[in-house]
């Protein structure tokens, strides 16, 4: 059976199969490499599971290096294939920013979005190139504006604070400022309301009503160079027409940017492709999804009579997303007869935010034992203190023991970058696996660890 594959990556290959040939839908959401090996226990990137719990404990985040990989080159190639003129992909590294993972979206010729001075040093430190890094923000402070201008990467510009601030500081630096524009594009799309960020009434970007007074600005400071316009709409999007409508209204101001001298060579229209977390989700493939946006650009270009931009785009979900799965071990369970089953593993909210922030549906499977029959529906609870640290709340699963690894799927994305240590939890230790190579990405958090920024003022230490 050919599968889809959660982030739209198409593994064009024969997927995970028990000995009956049965192939589960969660099974169906797994990465790339994934296999059920002889042991009936789930593999990927070639290592046993269950064996890297007991290697690098739990819980883990495992990363294939396959699936991201190919989500990279899927872009890549999809731009080249469908746009005649010059492109660039980014990997909005606030999806997951590390020094492993920016190195490999680099290998992967993508530049990286990113939203802080943090953000931006973890990607310098991976060995990005400052001309390939663009700096975003609502309320980016003065020192992360100066470390981007000494590091020479383009800075996204959203509002007038900063656009002074960088006007003023323009004529005493000696080379010129490389900015964007970000505007408010002011479109709808059906995503969770918090991650919205197209429509007027966001705090994101400048008001298209000032394009105007924000291009008259920019004209009057020739040391503001100004490469380009940027927009973003949201996240985790499945409809395609609301890109396709956004490449329309971004041509019409490069089309008003040309009347003010400016000659604008880059469109950056966002992120936003929404990927597969449990079998209803339908989104389209990445290929799809630029031939979209690159086929409406072409449109609109040709209808304004306007040369074809460089067409920049951020993804962030689609590229790692669908790559990393958390394996968690079971422990205590709890059954309250006519009312629910709740299994509770070793971590929760801290490392999976999203089901309680999003109210996020995921799905799972159990390491050690894939193809036993899922007989049961429980709640899988993290073991925070919080009634609402619920992971997943109807999982269909093999009935599961204490000790066995329950690994949740497409984990990759917000998942890690927005991990707390509620509770002190330590966070966990993350892992990339290929070809039956397993490498720490991220060491566990230790004790030490968590008190490592702690200060006890002598006036409160008491001898231990
Ligand atoms: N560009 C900008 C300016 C963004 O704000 C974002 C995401 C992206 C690109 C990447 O979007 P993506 O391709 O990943 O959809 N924490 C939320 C998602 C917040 C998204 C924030 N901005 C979640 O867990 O669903």
């Amino acid at each position: 059976m050919v599968s889809t594959h959660p982030a739209g990556v198409q593994s064009g290959r024969q997927y995970l199969a028990n000995s009956t040939g049965a192939v589960s839908p969660n099974q169906q959401l797994l990465p790339l490499s994934a296999r059920i090996n002889n042991s009936d226990r789930l593999e990927i990137g070639g290592c046993d599971v269950t064996t890297l719990v007991q290697q690098f404990g739990s819980p883990l985040y495992i990363v294939d290096e396959d699936t991201l990989r190919t989500a990279c080159r899927q872009y890549r190639e999809a731009f080249q294939k469908y746009y005649p003129g010059s492109s660039q992909v980014l990997y909005a590294s606030k999806a997951w920013s590390c020094l492993a993972v920016c190195a490999i979206a680099h290998q992967e010729g993508l530049g990286i979005d990113v939203v802080s001075g943090g953000e931006l040093y973890t990607a310098l430190q991976a060995g990005v190139s400052p001309d390939k890094l663009y700096l975003h923000g609502n309320n980016k402070s003065l020192e992360e504006l100066k470390l981007a201008i000494d590091s020479g990467c383009t800075i996204v510009v959203d509002n007038w604070y900063e656009l002074q601030t960088l006007g003023n500081w323009s004529s005493s630096i000696d080379h010129p400022i490389r900015i964007m524009l970000r505007l408010t594009p002011g479109i709808e799309c059906h995503t969770h309301e918090y991650i919205r960020t197209g429509h007027l009434d966001s705090k994101f970007g400048f008001d298209p009503n000032e394009l105007d007074k924000v291009f008259a600005f920019v004209s009057q400071h020739s040391a503001l160079n100004c490469v380009g316009l940027h927009a973003h709409i949201g996240s985790q999007i499945f409809e395609q027409q609301p890109h396709r409508d956004l490449a329309g209204v971004m041509v019409q101001w490069l089309d008003k940017a040309s009347g003010y001298g400016l000659h604008i060579e880059e469109l950056n229209v966002g992120g936003g492709l929404g990927i597969r977390y449990t079998e209803a989700d339908d989104p389209p493939s990445i290929e799809a999804w630029v031939k979209g946006v690159c086929e409406a650009i072409k449109d609109a270009c040709a209808a304004q009579q306007l040369a074809l931009p460089k067409l920049l785009c951020e993804p962030g979900r689609s590229l790692i997303g669908a790559a990393c799965v958390t394996a968690y071990t079971v422990g205590a369970s709890k059954t309250i007869p006519g009312i629910r089953t709740y299994v509770a593993v070793d971590g929760g909210m801290s490392d999976n935010p999203r089901p309680i922030t999003y109210q996020s549906v995921y799905r799972a499977v159990v390491a050690n034992k894939m193809s036993a029959p899922a007989t049961q529906t429980v709640t899988i609870a993290g073991k925070h203190c919080e009634s609402g640290d619920i992971l997943i709340k109807e999982a269909t699963l093999p009935p599961s023991q204490p000790g066995d690894i329950l690994v949740v799927l497409a984990t990759g994305a917000y998942n890690y970058s927005m991990a707390s240590n509620y509770n002190r939890l330590a966070r966990p230790a993350a892992v990339i696996v290929k070809d039956g190579e397993a490498n720490l990405i991220l060491r566990r958090e230790t004790y030490q660890d968590l008190i490592r920024q702690d200060c006890l003022p002598a006036r409160l230490s008491t001898e231990v």
